[in-house]
Order: C-alpha cells, then structure tokens, then sequence
C-alpha cells in the first residue's frame, strides 16, 4: 500500500508502478508491454530532440460512487491523438489500442487510483514520440507509445476557487494557420516563458488572443475559454485552439441545463460584458477566473485593462452548476444519459 494523502494532491507527475508501451518500427506496432522501468533509451539523434516531433493526451480515470472504475470519453482523445499524429507524420494507435492501453495503465496502477469521496482522480497521459535518428526535415514513421498515469487532485491546488489570468500583449501561442489546435509538445514550450513571469505577478493563467489580428479571444495556456452572459455559454469559434473534449462535453451539459450555448468568435471587448468567465479541460476542469487583465508588456508592471468577473476567489453561480453536474457524471453521482463514462471494472 502507498501512503498517498488523498486531499492534498496537486497536479505532479508521479512514479507509479508501471507504464504501459509499445514501439512502432518497420511498419508495425511491438506486442504492449507492461514496464515497471521509467526510463527510456533513445538514440540522440531522435526526431524528438531535435525538432520536437511529440505529442500527447490527457485523460482521467474515477473511481466512482458505487465502487465502478470509469474513464472519461476515452474514444476522443484517441481520435484526437490520431488527427494530431497525422499532422506531424507520426503512426498513431488505433482507437483499440489507445483504449486497451488505457485501461492496461489503470488497472495496472490501481493502487494509485484516488478512492470516491477526496475529489481526486487519475490522469493518464497517453504519450507519442519520434524516435528515428535523423537530422532531414522529414516524418519518418518511428515512434514510442507510452501510457503513464499519475494520482491528482486540484490544477491550481484548490477545487472550484475563482484565479487571476492575464493577456500577454507581447506573447503569441499560435499561427493562424499553425499547429495550435494539435496538441503538440511544442505549442507548450513556448508557454514556459510567459507562465513564469505571470506567475511571478501572481497570475495563475495567460490568455492568449488570435495572433493575426489579436481582437479576438483564442484559449488559456492550459485550456479552453468559456465565458457566461446571462442564460448563455459562449465559448470561442477559432482554428489555432485545441478542440477540447471537457468543452464539447460543457456545451452538452449547459444545453442540457437549458442554457443557450454559443461557439462563436469572442472579440476581446466582450470580455466587459460576461457574468462569469474561465477555462476548462481535463486537468483544470472547470477553473473561473476572478479577472483578466491585460498587459501590453508581459514583464513591465503596467496594465492597460482589468475585466473582472467575481470578487477574488469567489465562483459564479453558473460555473458551480456546470462543475457540480460534470464532475457529478465522473464520478457516477448523476445520471450519464449520454454514456460518456466508459467503464473499464465493476
Ligand atoms: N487547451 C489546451 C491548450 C490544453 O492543453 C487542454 C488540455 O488538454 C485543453 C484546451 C482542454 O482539452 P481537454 O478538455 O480535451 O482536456
Ligand atoms: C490536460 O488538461 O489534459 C492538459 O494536457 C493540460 C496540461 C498541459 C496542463
């Protein structure tokens, strides 16, 4: 047994017993292995040092009320994963494979699985890298596919609590016609810089605007946007933001919730008109921000807008709705009309 403290967790990676992987060379995929071995070995002249050829997914694993173990709307990260391989040249798992693989990692790692009743849950990190030796610009069909999982609690170390995000005028996330809506490894590496310097400021989030013409809102660093106005969930209509799956899930939510919702261009002026505004995805869940400010110059203390939603820490009434009825169906409080639990033991 671990001696894992349940309600403390935060968002870290974790050695837990086994990762789950399989090699695709000369055409095909290795027999899926099981290793309690966290180390990889790799040629240096791997596509994945060079030219940053790995992407990735996430995903979470609940244990729920009655005991069951489910995993969230595993088919569409793995239908995601192959869009995103496809973008890089990489082979991609079938949706068979991912979902075995996914399930071999938990089942494999159950002890780490957080028990109902703490708000925890298991993140699975699907993970994709080139492996051949090269140094031409050119996809070579060699790669890892690895499964890791890691126990987490809370993204930014507390549940439903409202954040501080900031616009960084000087700092781009995505090409207009570039990979921002891949989830890539790159498209965060260049997140590393503005995330520090925010966070020295005291901001949790960076919300970053469409690079073309920056009128537009595009998504936060580490997720989508989301925004109430009255009776409505908007959220932004762009090509460079990932497709998030916690946000498809969201719109269905709020529709059922008799909420309008509307997947539009957000231009950044609307910001002043919303009653509640924040990101999600599948580490942040839902994350409502307090304020957004904008900083023309990330570094330079001045600030040329504030758009505040809630009172610092406080949460909207709309987004305690929406983050009660989600994590009410993950963890198999509330009924799942749409069968997004997949379950994977009884
Ligand atoms: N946007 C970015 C940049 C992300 O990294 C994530 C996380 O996966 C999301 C959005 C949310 O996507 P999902 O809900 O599928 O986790
Ligand atoms: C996720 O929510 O699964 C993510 O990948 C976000 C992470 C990059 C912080």
């Amino acid at each position: 047994m671990n001696n894992i403290n349940w309600d403390t967790l935060g968002f870290d990676a974790y050695r837990t017993r086994s990762i789950i992987l399989s090699h695709y060379k000369d055409g095909e995929w290795s027999p899926i292995e099981t290793t309690e071995d966290f180390s990889f070995t790799f040629d240096p002249f791997a596509q994945v040092f060079h030219y940053a050829i790995s992407c990735f997914e996430g995903l979470k694993a609940f244990r729920q009320k009655d005991g069951r173990v489910a995993l969230f709307r595993p088919e569409q990260n793995a239908a995601r994963l192959q869009r995103t391989a496809k973008y890089l040249g990489m082979p991609s798992p079938s949706q068979e494979m991912f979902l075995q693989m996914c399930e071999t990692c938990v089942k494999n790692n159950l002890e780490f699985l957080p028990p109902y009743g703490h708000g925890a849950s298991m993140y699975l990190r699907p993970l994709l890298v080139g492996m051949h030796p090269q140094m031409q610009l050119v996809p070579y069909p060699e790669a890892i596919f690895a499964v890791m999982c890691a126990p987490v609690g809370p993204y930014y170390g507390e549940h439903l609590r409202s954040f501080s995000a900031v616009i960084p005028g000087d700092y781009d996330r995505a090409a207009p016609k570039g990979s921002g809506s891949y989830k890539i490894g790159a498209n965060y590496a260049s997140t590393f810089k503005p995330y520090k310097i925010a966070h020295e400021q005291g901001y949790s989030e960076l919300l970053y605007l469409n690079s073309s013409t920056r009128q537009f809102v595009d998504e936060f660093g580490s997720s989508n946007f989301f925004a109430i106005k009255g009776n409505k969930y908007i959220t932004p209509l762009s090509d460079s933001v990932l497709p998030s799956i916690t946000n498809k899930t969201l719109q269905e939510v709020a529709a059922d919730l008799g909420m309008e919702v509307e997947k539009r261009p957000v231009p950044v002026e609307e910001l002043a008109e919303f009653d509640e505004a924040g990101g999600c995805g599948t580490a942040v869940v839902i994350t409502p921000m307090s304020h957004i400010d904008i900083k023309p110059v990330l570094e330079a203390p001045e600030v040329s807008r504030v758009f505040r939603f809630r009172p610092d820490g406080e949460v909207g009434p709309a987004c305690t709705r929406l983050y009660r009825q989600i994590t009410g169906i993950q963890f198999g409080e509330l009924d799942d009309p749409h069968g997004w639990c997949h379950i994977i033991k009884k």
